[in-house]
């Protein structure tokens, strides 16, 4: 049994932004809780549908991804790109069609622009891309001669997957939502569309013009000059296949597509650890505290809370559950003192009660006068014993939260204990008992609960003067040593058995000789180390023997020393 719970005032101030408590049961990961490791082996994917924090983490983290990609698909800025490239080619391409046929014609006279003549030979030998048409015109507009490349490959719509495909309709479909409706463009026939061209051409110049095909595609179609000494013959135009353009612009974003759902694979894998490794603990946590508050009182009965040692994490959560931890055992070592308490309480009441009953029972059967006024104080005595003790034991409860409430002031110990010991000495005198101070000049200035540590002294010194006789003396005296001052209360009583110079200090112990039992609670010293203690000072007893004395000899008397922090 120790006193009451101890609350260090000191500590208690100094808390913020103190380390966490490490508490005693701090234990590695590898000794932590096996019914805890269990309950984490079982729990999957299934347990983070429930946590509301890990769906959050997950639906942040993707919807940061969706954003991105979705920006790079809207905001399109390959398809430009790629079609300012795919005209500069076509371009240089017309052109360089163009710069053949006029290295073949002959420097002066006839050319032949028969349609079946020299220009369709030329023609059928230009190697073509899939899907791209050659038109040769005379200078009347007359077709001299085509060509077309292979047969457009259907290869490009292989490479889409069934997930890109679907990721690719949905594309198509919102921004068909977002873009103006453009119409359904022509149908692309390359005689004509060289035509359109034709007159521009004519002039001089490299005509250039993007169209949309009949089922949406968008191709380019150019016609350049062929010239001869500055003479314009004919016109060669370039008609690239229908939807060449807006089938790069796919391949580029089936890739983006991919990449985002490799992206996404990875961003889901990744929130579902981190939601793991935080919304796990964390519903540990909860769910042990949780237990706590169970309504069915008699499974609280069964089995304290615990908490999950999680002190192994360098992170808050770790932080989190030693904390929890400490407090948890320190609210069980509060409820224990206190059950402790109400069971000693109880202890030291039964015995007054007991005499009390067996002393009205008596009362009752006993006859003769001086009997019953010897019974009637017997009761006197018992109930005046039982009142001090529960006044005392109502002081020494409330003592931990006064403590704490009240204000903590400097003040000079001397000028304390002077005014003390003289008020104390006068009654020692009327005992024959002699108090004798011996205090230094200079004033010991400390920080504390004046009204409390005077409480200390008042006790240390009664308790002495009780045990001393007509003829024996009490010596008070202290000492300033570096950061800590030393009060020492002796006397030259009967001292205090060996064994007992600690238990002293326990609540309700109490060995007094026969005339003054029963006239006190036993709570005093109890008391006083509750109080030193919070100051963050010590208190302990010992017995007065010369230097070389046995252990074992009768004491010179008992030396009761306080040491508090200056
Ligand atoms: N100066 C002393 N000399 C010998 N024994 C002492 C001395 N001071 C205390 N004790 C022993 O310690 C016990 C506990 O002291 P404490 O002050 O706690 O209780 P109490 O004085 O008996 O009761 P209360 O202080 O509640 O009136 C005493 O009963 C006594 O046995
Ligand atoms: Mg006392």
């Amino acid at each position: 049994m120790t006193a009451m719970p101890q609350i260090g005032l000191r500590e208690q101030r100094s808390t913020k932004g103190a380390e966490v408590l490490v508490s005693e049961d701090w234990v590695s990961p590898e000794a932590a809780d096996p019914a805890l490791r269990e309950t984490r082996g079982k729990r999957g994917v299934m347990a983070l549908k429930r946590s509301p924090l890990a769906r959050k983490i997950i639906i942040f983290n993707l919807l940061a991804l969706v954003v991105l990609v979705a920006g790079v698909l809207f905001l399109n800025p390959f398809r430009d790109s790629l079609v300012v490239q795919r005209e500069q080619g076509f371009v240089t391409e017309a052109q360089l069609i163009a710069d053949v046929f006029e290295a073949r014609l002959p420097d002066e006279g006839m050319v032949d622009m028969a349609p079946e003549g020299a220009f369709a030979r030329w023609v059928g030998n230009i190697s073509l891309s899939p899907g791209t048409s050659v038109v040769v015109l005379d200078s009347t507009g007359r077709v001299v001669a085509t060509a077309t490349g292979p047969a457009d490959g259907a290869a490009r719509d292989d490479q889409s997957t069934l997930i890109t495909g679907f990721l690719n309709a949905l594309w198509d479909s919102t921004s068909r939502l977002l873009t103006e409706p453009e119409g359904r463009g022509v149908s692309v026939d390359p005689e004509s569309l060289a035509r359109t061209l034709f007159a521009q051409a004519l002039a001089g110049e490299t005509a250039v013009n993007l169209g949309k095909g009949a089922s949406g595609g968008a191709f380019f179609s150019v016609a350049s000059p062929i010239e001869r000494a500055g003479e314009v013959l004919g016109v060669v135009a370039l008609i690239s296949a229908e939807g060449e353009i807006d089938a790069l612009v796919r391949n580029e974003r089936e890739q983006i597509l991919q990449m985002f759902v490799l992206a996404l694979l990875v961003s889901i894998g990744l929130s579902l650890v981190l939601a793991s490794t935080i919304a796990n603990p964390l519903s540990d946590l909860a769910a042990a505290a949780e237990i706590g508050q169970d309504g069915d009182a008699r499974k609280m009965q069964a089995g304290r809370i615990r908490i999950p040692d999680l002190a192994g994490r360098p992170d808050e959560i770790g932080r989190l559950s030693v904390a929890v931890r400490g407090m948890v055992a320190a609210l069980y070592d509060r409820i224990d003192a206190n059950e402790q308490f109400a069971a000693d309480v109880a202890h030291e009441i039964k015995n007054p009660l007991a005499s009390l009953r067996s002393a009205v029972a008596s009362l009752h059967v006993a006859k003769r006068d001086d009997q019953r006024t010897r019974l009637l104080e017997v009761i006197d005595h018992d109930v005046r014993r039982l009142d001090r003790l529960v006044s005392d034991i109502s002081n020494a409860s409330r003592l931990d939260s006064e403590l704490v409430k009240e204000q903590e002031e400097t003040f000079n110990l001397t000028k304390t204990l002077t005014n003390l010991c003289d008020y104390l000495g006068q009654q020692a005198g009327e005992k024959g008992v002699e108090l004798i101070t011996d205090f230094p000049v200079e004033p010991i200035v400390i920080s504390g609960l004046e009204a409390r540590l005077a409480q200390v002294f008042v006790n240390l010194i009664t308790n002495a003067v009780s045990f001393c006789e007509d003829g024996d003396a009490v010596r008070v005296w202290t000492r300033k040593r570096d950061d800590r001052v030393l009060v020492v209360v002796e006397d030259t009583g009967p001292g205090i058995p060996e064994q007992a110079l600690e238990k002293v200090f326990k609540r309700f112990y109490s060995e007094r000789p026969q005339g003054q039992f029963g006239n006190n609670s036993g709570l005093g010293l109890s008391i006083s180390k509750q109080i030193v203690e919070a100051h963050g000072g010590v208190i302990w007893a010992e017995n007065i023997r010369p230097t070389h004395a046995d252990a074992t000899s009768d004491p010179l008397g008992a030396r009761f020393i306080v040491g508090l922090p200056v």
